[in-house]
């Protein structure tokens, strides 16, 4: 329990999680209306939605909800309007009370929370955007990005300076004076997004933040989100009504109706394998370039040489690899470049010792991509070359590549949703398992 004279910096704070997923929500009901405790009562179980909402006035918002979700991941909950998405991110902090269930948080337990406890953690832990930005139209940028700071009780030249980078994060340095009115909707929303990153929470919630904008510029700030992201690893909930938004945006993706959730898992897992009809039914018309990723397809490298070795050691490797050219490495596996046959030939001509002495034979511009690259990616930069791509993690380590003819072949092969919903359910939760989701 934190108790009432600790310092603002141990107060709140979430400390280090292990393993243990971030945040854990567990059998979370929200009733609306009178007495709504009594929709629990074991006396109605098996009474349905209606018979709540007619004879008793009460609305579900939340039905049994459960889910986790890990450090750094991107978790999107998508269902149509009325599903619950609203209720259940506000739920989550508790700007809604839950009527029942359980919301851990960084290993801290929200739903016991005193109200003075549950304010610091949220001051200290999350921030929200909406769709609506919520501008303040006498404050210029600037000022509206610098809120957040400003309640923390930030001095101004520290909250100006901190601000200015994150606007400048956003694409919108030098518009520090204008003010909201003289923004189009995709500024606005980034002086909403600024403004929750300046305050440098561990928790981002985004409740359809990007809905309100014009399709170009919807894209244009889902991609700035992923660009974002791929630097902050923040802990984002992000909620849509775009299946398209989530399978772009998410890493895993609920998919709720009626105040339920209908199933949890990657884009594949959902757009694939379907857990009922309801899911199957919102996926079914998906490309399926948009979900498909390198990792399902890339192989192990089949000719890697090393720096510190030859022109005649890589023609060697690329001789038993069948392939035309091979990836240079340093000593702990990171990606350099691409050595083709010719490329290895003619440094041989040329006397080269060593490759590393010699990086005029090596292309190094030959980019990688990483194993989560969707073949949407995928495919014109497979069509602009003849060699195979290389796959990196995030650490720049080789850990793969992927042939055009594989690319081909996935999306030949790749059945059309499989509607054996138990069938789906066993492989999701055995592809989990094998992945440590
Ligand atoms: N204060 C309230 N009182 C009664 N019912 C409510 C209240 N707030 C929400 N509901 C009901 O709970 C259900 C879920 O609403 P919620 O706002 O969470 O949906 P949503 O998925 O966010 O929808 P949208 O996409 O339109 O934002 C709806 O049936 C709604 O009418
Ligand atoms: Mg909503």
């Amino acid at each position: 329990m934190v108790s009432a004279n600790d310092t603002a910096t141990t107060n709140g704070a979430i400390p280090e999680a292990g393993d243990q997923p971030y945040i854990r929500v567990s059998s979370v009901w929200k009733v609306f209306g009178k007495n709504p405790e009594r929709v629990l009562d074991p006396q109605y179980a098996g009474r349905d939605k209606s018979y709540f909402q007619s004879e008793m006035g009460n609305v579900i918002g939340l039905h049994d909800v459960s889910f986790e979700v890990g450090r750094g991941e991107t978790f999107v909950i998508m269902g149509l309007s009325g599903s619950g998405k609203s209720t259940m991110v506000r739920c989550l902090i508790r700007l809604i009370e839950p009527t029942a269930g359980e919301i851990i948080i960084g290993g801290r337990n929200i739903t016991d929370m005193t109200d003075k406890e549950l304010m610091e953690f949220r001051r200290q832990n999350i921030a929200m955007v909406f769709q609506h930005y919520g501008l303040q139209p006498h404050r210029n940028v600037l000022d509206n990005a610098s809120w957040g700071l400003e309640v923390q009780g930030m001095a101004k030249p520290e909250r100006y300076a901190r601000t200015k980078e994150v606007l400048e994060l956003v694409g919108l340095a030098g518009w520090e004076e204008s003010y909201p009115r003289q923004l189009s909707g995709g500024m606005q929303q980034r002086v909403g997004l600024a403004r929750a990153l300046a305050v440098d929470t561990d928790i981002l919630l985004m409740d359809e933040p990007f809905s309100g904008l014009d399709p170009l510029i919807r894209r244009q700030m889902q991609d700035e989100l992923l660009r974002l992201q791929d630097e902050l690893h923040k802990t984002i909930v992000f909620i849509t009504h775009d299946l398209n938004e989530a399978l772009k945006l998410g890493d895993r993706i609920a998919i709720m109706h009626d105040g339920q959730i209908a199933q949890i898992g990657s884009p594949e897992d959902i757009v694939l394998r379907p857990e009922d009809e309801y899911v199957g039914d919102f996926t079914q018309d998906v490309r399926l370039e948009s979900v498909l990723t390198a990792s399902k397809v890339m192989v192990a490298p089949k000719a890697t040489v090393m720096g510190h070795q030859g022109p005649r050691a890589a023609l060697h490797t690329i001789g038993n690899s069948d392939g035309d050219a091979a990836w240079v490495v340093d000593m702990r596996e990171h990606y350099i470049g691409m050595l083709t046959i010719s490329g290895a030939e003619r440094a041989l001509r040329a006397g080269v010792k060593r490759i590393d002495e010699a990086w005029e034979y090596v292309d190094l511009e030959y980019q990688s991509v990483p194993p989560t690259t969707t073949f949407d990616a995928l495919i014109p930069i497979a069509m602009a070359s003849e060699y195979p791509i290389p796959c990196c993690d995030e650490n720049n380590v080789l850990v793969g590549e992927v042939y055009r003819s594989a690319l081909a072949k996935a999306l030949a092969e790749t059945s059309i949703q499989n509607t054996d919903y138990e069938a789906n359910a066993a492989e999701n939760a055995a592809l989990a398992e094998e992945s440590g989701r």
